[in-house]
């Protein structure tokens, strides 16, 4: 299925801008912003209009970015932060479905999903939609048959996110710019790997871990995987399996994480085995954390991806709007990642402060 997408403008030079602005939303509805002082006092266009948003977990380092920034800028655009509800899944899809019931009967204007399992998003918006309530999907991407449906009967959902092979091609791109030579360090003409996955069932994660992998292929690169585990999205976790690893594989060359916690996680490790990334291995993950943009800077991670989570929380609340005044969205609402190295890393780090 072709993706509609709406480019944001994320040259270097242009970031401030495109952070200022948001990601434009796909049907054309404006922002509408309310002012701070009208949204802090309750009286922005939106302060009688309710939201319930059920974020998978708490606990993960992009989803917070992603909630706060959501909150922030709904309360800009004119909604009251009081009738702004943001509920934690806990990881559990039944505490989850209970929170949107919750929802329904509390009868909030618009629902904001990023579901503990995509693949439950049938059941979610058959749940949603009875209720007539208008549905924004976010982070985790329900599959082509859920979307399909969504336009199929005209129905008030849509999805904002990014494409996750875009994500994984630039981290496969991100070692080949570096060159056979340098990275294939025992000269055998491999470049042996070992990649840490984020939850099974998520889209991002199993196609950043077989894009990230198809770059280097595509660039004529023969590949070896030493090892493939499953860490969750988790630094904690992550630490321990890339210990592991690196202990079973020592002429391991490139780690490739699905995100920069579990790159964090890595170089940990990298670091306990007394490995220097850009010396002795490579190191790349996704998201662009505060920290890992330091670490790029500092030449301990080679490079990540920016998952922007201020253009993604921008387009949710631009389509939350468009919905309370009754207008539609597109089904898929999408935003472009970016490539980062050091070259970049601190003018990304720079636009987000
Ligand atoms: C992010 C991860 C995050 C996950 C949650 C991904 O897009 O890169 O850091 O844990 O979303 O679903």
């Amino acid at each position: 299925m072709k993706k509609k997408k709406i480019l944001c403008v994320l040259t270097a030079a242009a970031m401030s801008i495109a952070m200022l602005a948001g990601c434009g939303n796909s049907s054309g509805g404006s922002s509408d912003a309310g002012g701070d002082t009208a949204a802090a006092s309750g009286s922005g266009e939106y302060a009688d209009k309710k939201v319930g948003v059920c974020i998978y977990q708490f606990a993960d380092n992009f989803m917070t970015l992603f909630r706060t920034e959501l909150e922030n800028d709904l309360v800009s655009k004119g909604f009251s932060k009081d009738n702004i509800t943001i509920v934690d899944g806990a990881n559990d899809q039944a505490t989850q479905t209970n929170q949107i019931q919750n929802f329904i009967t509390q009868g909030v204007d618009v629902i904001i999903v990023n579901p503990v399992n995509s693949s439950s998003a049938a059941a979610i918006t058959d749940l949603v939609t009875a209720a007539n309530i208008p549905l924004v999907y976010i982070n985790r991407e329900p599959d082509a048959d859920e979307e399909k449906r969504w336009a199929d009967n005209n129905w008030n959902v849509t999805y904002v996110g990014c494409d996750a092979r875009q994500s994984g091609t630039m981290q496969g791109e991100i070692i080949v710019d570096l060159g056979k030579e340098t990275v294939d360090l025992n000269g055998d003409g491999k470049i042996q790997y070992i990649m840490i996955e984020g939850a099974p069932e998520n889209v991002d994660a199993q196609y950043r871990t077989e894009f990230s992998v198809k770059a280097l292929q595509d660039a004529g690169w023969e590949v070896d995987c030493l090892d493939d585990q499953v860490g969750n999205w988790d630094q904690a976790t992550a630490q321990q399996l890339v210990a592991n690893s690196l202990s079973a594989h020592p002429d391991t060359e490139v780690v490739f994480c699905n995100n920069d916690a579990m790159a964090l996680g890595a170089l940990q490790s990298i670091e306990a085995a007394g490995r220097t990334v850009g010396k002795d291995i490579y190191l790349v993950g996704v998201d662009a954390l505060t920290e890992a943009l330091e670490d790029v800077i500092a030449g301990k991670m080679t490079g990540t991806v920016f998952n922007d989570h201020i253009a993604q929380s921008h387009s949710t609340s631009d389509a939350a709007i468009n919905y309370v005044k009754g207008s539609t969205n597109e089904h898929y609402i999408g935003c472009d990642y970016v490539k980062v190295k050091s070259d970049n890393a601190q003018s990304i780090l720079d636009s987000l402060k």
